[in-house]
């Protein structure tokens, strides 16, 4: 199973099995036991890492996640390099595949990463797009197999933006057997390829995605309440009118919460908007596994390494 990986792209968790998704997962939980573990297994390897946009948890995890094996990562913003000044993604990916042995990249524009992924020799890893979030829902899954001890049946709540993050989510919860109920204002729902891969999934293996408008609908007897910004990066421009869409209705509240299973926990990517998807007392509250599933971002990207590179 760890060599069917090897040296292929992440860019969606489309291209990857239930049991791909749950053998990376099965190796961050390993390789979370000790950080010293594989410390050489990306000996002389490089990872180019292009972010198009900030981020503190994908940088920082995936930095510290190819050194700890023995790698170089290598930061890159697109404004510092000859992309500014119109070298093509094609020359770029080919050009990076000589010297280094993965490319990881945030980037506003899905297409980009396809672009990259076309004409670099070298694994491509996506690190957030417009569309997706595929490396969020690795330690997202990580997170409630390990407060759960089991992923099959867990009840998923998304509350709010149906998003690259919730995306993401709906084929990784999909694949491995959880339950989802979405709730979005109307015209914010998740993209629908995704919402109908997702569903193909389910009718597979009997687990069930559910949409709704009311946000108490979705989190009725919930396991996990799942939010994220009103305002992903990109949208600036549509703040103002998608906090008046989304507030007051679509914040967890503590209100919200107690619709939920009592041993229900929350979740978030992070960055979080205290007062605007979330309340303060739900995310710094004793419920809130934020900062167990921020840690994993590092222990998953470990994982994906190891199976994408490693010998
Ligand atoms: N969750 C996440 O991707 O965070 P950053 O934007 O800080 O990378
Ligand atoms: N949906 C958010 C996620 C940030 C990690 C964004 O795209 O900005």
């Amino acid at each position: 199973m760890v060599a069917a990986l090897r040296g292929r792209d992440f860019l969606t968790l489309r291209d990857f099995s239930g049991d791909e998704i749950l053998e990376i997962l099965k190796l961050a939980k390993k390789v979370k036991g000790s950080r010293k573990m594989f410390r050489d297994a990306l000996d002389g390897k490089g990872v180019a890492m292009i972010f198009e946009k900030p981020s503190t948890r994908t940088r920082i995890s995936f930095e510290m996640a190819v050194s700890e094996l023995g790698g170089t990562p290598i930061y890159l913003r697109p404004m510092e390099m000859q992309l500014k000044r119109g070298e093509s993604l094609a020359d770029t990916a080919r050009v990076l595949s000589r010297y280094v042995s993965l490319i990881m990249a945030r980037v506003y524009e899905y297409e980009t990463l396809v672009e990259l992924a076309r004409w670099a020799e070298i694994p491509v890893v996506n690190g957030l797009s417009n569309l997706n979030h595929p490396l969020q829902t690795l330690a997202d899954l990580l997170t409630i197999w390990e407060r759960f001890g089991r992923l099959k049946g867990v009840k998923v709540a998304w509350v709010g933006d149906g998003n690259n993050v919730c995306n993401s989510l709906l084929i990784g919860a999909a694949k491995l057997g959880l339950n989802v109920a979405v709730a979005t204002p109307r015209g914010y729902e998740p993209n629908k390829e995704f919402v109908d891969e997702a569903l193909r999934e389910t009718e597979k293996n009997g687990s069930r995605i559910e949409f709704y408008e009311d946000p108490v609908e979705a989190v009725s007897d919930a396991d996990v309440v799942m939010t994220d910004t009103f305002v992903s990066m990109g949208m600036e421009a549509e703040a103002e009118e998608r906090l008046r869409v989304f507030l007051p209705r679509y914040q967890v509240t503590a209100d919200l919460m107690r619709h939920a299973k009592p041993d229900a926990i929350f979740m978030h990517p992070l960055p979080a908007h205290r007062g605007q998807e979330v309340s303060a007392e739900v995310i710094d509250g004793e419920r809130s596994a934020v900062w167990d599933q921020a840690e994993n971002r590092l222990h998953t990207s470990k994982a994906l390494l190891l199976m994408l590179l490693g010998s």
